[in-house]
């Protein structure tokens, strides 16, 4: 697809962002909350004789085009899939690397959020990272804790299972100290309980390089979200195929379980 036809389907969608769905119970034009597993760093570097953190240093190269291309269109919140609590069982080089990019480009993109009023935000076992990206985070989080044009969410060192396990444990510890009673636990006040609660399900869930696994990722919160799979690998991810995945998305029918006669009543 051409630049200016996709540029042009999404800036005539951008009007209705945030705004009523689409004709027939179609899904918004741009999600309110999109989140993505950006996969194929790996398979860049190797097709190219490097190494594997060369594919991740391009990657967060699309993270940051992604970010400005999101806030531009008005997407209220952005998460991405950075580190995995499986991927600690990658190759200590490997995690080292990532470990230092992760700082590097916490330091230089304050300013990006700071100009740009994005909220940054980290969600994950952040007590396994090493203190100089726990620092790091925390000093971002910090200076940004006031914006509020879209919140860019970093699920680092996170896993779906985990979070409901912790969930999980501090209901129970709740439970033991009278504090809620398990028989009115219901899926909202379990909802509480996870990593953000303030922050709505995602609408849309992109995932690069042709692989269809949820991979332990937002378990809980993925449970309505349309999936769409790019072909790309996530260094090549682009404006246009984000845009793509947009116009993907904003053809989708959402109907929440309903039947079709429901949603269009609605
Ligand atoms: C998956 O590709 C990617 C990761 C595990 C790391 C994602 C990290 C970045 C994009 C780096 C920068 C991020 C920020 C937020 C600055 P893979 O390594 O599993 O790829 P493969 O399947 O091809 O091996």
């Amino acid at each position: 697809m051409g630049s200016e036809g996709s540029e042009s389907a999404v800036a005539s969608e951008v009007t209705a962002a945030g705004g009523p769905k689409g004709a027939r119970g179609g899904a918004q034009a741009i999600p309110r909350h999109v989140a993505i597993i950006m996969d194929g760093n790996g398979r860049w570097a190797k097709r190219r004789f490097m190494p594997r953190i060369e594919g991740h240093r391009n990657g967060a190269k699309s993270v940051r085009t992604l970010v400005e291309e999101c806030r531009r269109l008005g997407v209220r919140y952005l998460t991405l899939f950075a580190f995995s609590t499986e991927n600690w069982r990658r190759p200590q080089e490997e995690v080292g690397g990532l470990m230092s990019l992760f700082v590097q480009h916490l330091e230089s993109e304050l300013d990006l959020l700071l100009k740009n009023d994005i909220r940054l935000r980290a969600m994950g076992d952040t007590s396994r990272l090493p203190p100089a990206v726990r620092d790091m985070l925390k000093r971002n989080e910090e200076r940004t804790a006031s914006k509020s044009g879209m919140d860019l969410i970093l699920a680092v060192s996170y896993g779906g299972r985990d979070e409901l396990v912790q969930a999980a444990r501090k209901m129970a510890r709740a439970a033991q100290a009278g504090e809620i009673d398990p028989e009115e636990i219901t899926e909202d006040s379990f909802g509480r309980y996870l990593y953000l609660p303030d922050v709505p399900d995602p609408d849309l869930l992109i995932r690069t390089s042709d692989e269809t696994r949820i991979s332990n990722f937002l378990l809980w919160q993925l449970a309505y979200a349309e999936i769409v799979v790019s072909p790309v690998l996530w260094p090549d991810f682009t404006r246009d195929e984000f845009h793509r995945c947009l116009n993907v998305f904003a053809g989708r029918n959402r109907r929440f379980g309903l039947t079709q006669e429901q949603v269009e009543r609605a």
